[in-house]
């Protein structure tokens, strides 16, 4: 058996939620491989909307396993928020007996979220947008070799290495003038946060889940964020801090390149991102405000507004390539309903010529080749069929597909669990 990757292909908020709840019913084991709280996956149970942040999305059903693993970062007072809010939500849910923890995976310690404050709003530092969750600093202790991970809070001496770098922490936040909470509350919350933390299954899940393979299981790895923020081939400065590729989920769940299947990429049908950061196709004008109003881009995590673009087919390219993207998922094509022209950016001017891709990053003055299409009209997220969708979008689907060469399997037409399309090939060719 093989393992299955879903992952965004753009800036993030592509709609990775719900393609996972879709498809998690075909498989046994739903893992997360990076990132933490700084995610926000969307999903909607009997009519209601829920954003997961480090839990996996196969969380609501109890006949599939749940693995949190190495490769992400865990903050136990989200985490604890997170389940309460679960719990209510949906008390069916069962999280004690289908969640495990890898004991390797590490923790995000309350000073981190501040940190990231701190070095946000300090013009010693470039400002990157984050999402303000400790991420950065979790990952950055980690390669420090300075972090604490999950199986160690087992030990004799965790609450007193705590303490330690909580201080530590503290010494550098005190060079500021920011007003933070005092040391003695976060730490009274951690560790309530870390007792809590202790009813759940802390396990190696790199042997649960190579084994779950061997037995011929089925595992669907998750991302978090999106290929263009990728700490190595993303925009970098303007990224994550895990790698958030395919190889990040052979790496962040310990199974190995050779044993994984489908690679699932998710891409709107136009661009956002939030936070701050190269993007070529950013729409300026009010249509750019429309787009957002239209398909509620403010973050599921932040609140913040997403900033707006055409859809980047350099971009699109570079991220399938990098993940060997087998199945490309389009998303939210529904907003884009009603306008009269949809543009579609193919390539870059660049002095020297043109440029088919984009690679992380871009010279200042590289402009967008931007192909204005005829958009299509009507509600189409009521059609049922993809055969009844207008000829306008089988069009921009046709040339998606030649572009980027890997097809377009999946349309969601608006954000019910239901509004998504198979799409056959074949009804694409004229
Ligand atoms: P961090 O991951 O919180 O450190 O933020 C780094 C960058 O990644 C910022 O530009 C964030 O806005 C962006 N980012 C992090 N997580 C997400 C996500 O789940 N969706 C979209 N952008 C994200």
């Amino acid at each position: 058996m093989n393992m299955d990757i879903v992952l965004g292909l753009q800036w993030g908020d592509e709609g990775k939620g719900k393609f996972i709840d879709l498809i998690s019913e075909d498989y046994d084991i739903t893992a997360r491989f990076n990132g933490g709280a700084n995610a926000g996956h969307s999903i909607e149970r009997n009519g209601k909307r829920i954003t997961l942040k480090s839990l996996p999305s196969g969380i609501f059903m109890n006949g599939v396993q749940n693995v949190i693993g190495t490769g992400t970062v865990l903050d136990p007072v989200s985490f604890r928020k997170e389940i309460l809010n679960l719990q209510q939500f949906d008390g069916a849910v069962q999280p004690e007996k289908n969640l495990i923890i890898s004991r390797k995976a590490h923790l995000v310690l309350p000073t981190y979220r501040l940190l990231d404050i701190f070095m946000e709003e300090n013009p010693d530092y470039t400002t990157i947008g984050t999402t303000r969750n400790g991420i950065a600093q979790a990952y950055s202790n980690k390669i420090l070799r300075q972090n604490l991970r999950v199986g160690d809070i087992e030990s004799a001496d965790f609450k007193s290495r705590v303490e330690h770098i909580l201080e530590r922490d503290y010494r550098m936040l005190a060079g500021g003038d920011m007003i933070f909470p005092s040391l003695e509350e976060i730490r009274n919350e951690f560790f309530d946060a870390i007792d809590f933390l202790k009813k759940f299954i802390r396990t190696e899940t790199e042997i649960f889940l190579n084994k779950a393979l061997s037995d011929g299981k089925r595992i669907l790895a998750e991302g978090s964020q999106a290929a263009m923020l990728d700490i190595d081939h993303g925009t970098y400065p303007y990224v994550t801090s895990s790698s958030t590729t395919a190889a990040g989920a052979s790496s962040g769940l310990g199974i190995s390149p050779k044993k994984v299947g489908e690679i699932f990429g998710i891409a709107k049908a136009y661009c956002t991102r939030v936070g701050n950061g190269m993007f070529p196709t950013e729409i300026f004008d009010e249509l750019g405000e429309e787009i957002r109003n239209r398909g509620n881009e403010f973050g599921s995590n932040t609140g913040r507004p997403r900033r707006i673009g055409w859809l980047d087919l350099p971009a699109l390219r570079y991220a399938i390539m990098i993940n060997g993207v087998t199945q490309v998922i389009l998303t939210k094509a529904d907003v884009l309903s009603g306008i009269e022209s949809v543009a579609v950016c193919t390539h870059y001017e660049l002095e020297d010529g043109r440029n088919e891709m984009i690679s992380g990053n871009l010279p200042e003055n590289a402009i967008p080749a931007l192909k204005l299409m005829k958009g299509w009209e009507g509600d189409i997220s009521m059609i049922n069929d993809a055969s009844d969708l207008p000829a306008e979008l089988k069009d921009f689907l046709s040339f998606l597909n030649q572009e980027l060469g890997v097809p377009v399997t999946y349309l969601s037409t608006g954000p019910g669990r239901d509004q998504i399309l198979k799409i056959k090939e074949l009804e694409l060719v004229k």
